[in-house]
């Protein structure tokens, strides 16, 4: 069941402790955010380093909650929704693959063993690995044997494993070299169709962005600098900032 996702003014301050000082100090980093992401939509999310794009795909999955605001999912409000029922729509592919111990099968059959699914995990597991372009051969190895670009489709097939009707991606393909890169990028572009899935899909790579997104936010500093059709964004950018970041300006300009 494809599923919309609306944020209402949402922001996320995060207490730290700065040692040097002795004292906790507060850093703001995303500022009232309100926008939505249609069902079945693949929406990418651009940003440089430390704009807050984690942060704001954990808040979809309640890795972490908004200081405000809220987030609905499908009309519910994110924060009355049971955590492990939520996350078995929502599912989450990291930046760098992440394992449990054990082999490729107990990682994609461990959300719907979670669950209480007794039966029919086998066929499960070998449906969710050929749907992300892996032989079931795979199924009884250990993780850690894997390429990388074999782990980061295992996650990903984890992920499909509990039937999520939304995806986030966060910067899936960056351990990936270019000819993987584009081959993830189109099996990505592939379930979406199939599966009717919201896919969020965060980069800081404008050549990405610009293969990957139907519509795109810059994200800078926690603000939302401007939300377009991700053609837009690049062709009749809004602001002088989007102009600069998105012919790779911005950060020359910042340190420089
Ligand atoms: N667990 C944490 N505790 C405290 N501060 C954090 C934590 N995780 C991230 N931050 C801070 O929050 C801000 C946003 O981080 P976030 O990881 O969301 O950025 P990002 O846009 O994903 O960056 P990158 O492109 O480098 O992954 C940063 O300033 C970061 O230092
Ligand atoms: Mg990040």
């Amino acid at each position: 069941m494809p599923m919309r996702i609306v944020f209402e003014g949402v922001g996320k301050t995060r207490k730290y402790y700065d040692s040097q000082n002795s004292l906790w100090r507060q850093q703001v980093v995303l500022r009232d955010l309100t926008f939505q992401v249609e069902d079945a939509e693949v929406f990418t999310i651009l940003g440089p380093s430390g704009a807050g794009k984690s942060t704001l795909l954990r808040l979809v999955n309640r890795l972490e909650d908004p200081s405000q605001g809220h987030i609905m999912l499908d009309g519910h409000l994110a924060s009355s929704i049971d955590v492990i029922a939520l996350r078995r729509d929502v599912g989450m592919v990291f930046q760098l693959p992440a394992f449990f111990p054990g082999t490729v099968r107990e990682n994609v059959i461990y959300g719907p063993k979670l669950h209480g699914t007794k039966t029919g995990l086998d066929g499960l597991a070998e449906t969710c690995l050929a749907a992300v372009g892996l032989s079931p051969d795979l199924l009884g190895r250990r993780t850690q044997d894997l390429s990388v670009g074999q782990q980061q489709r295992v996650c990903l097939a984890r992920a499909l494993a509990n039937g999520p009707a939304i995806l986030l991606l966060d910067e899936p393909t960056s351990a990936l070299d270019l000819s993987a890169t584009l081959a993830m990028e189109r099996l990505i572009a592939r379930l979406a169709v199939e599966r009717r899935l919201t896919v969020l899909f965060v980069s800081h790579d404008l050549e990405q962005v610009r293969r990957v997104g139907q519509r795109t936010m810059l994200l800078i500093d926690g603000h939302m600098v401007e939300l377009s059709e991700t053609e837009a964004l690049f062709t009749q950018p809004q602001s002088d900032l989007t102009r600069r970041f998105c012919a790779g300006l911005w950060k020359e300009e910042k340190h420089g």
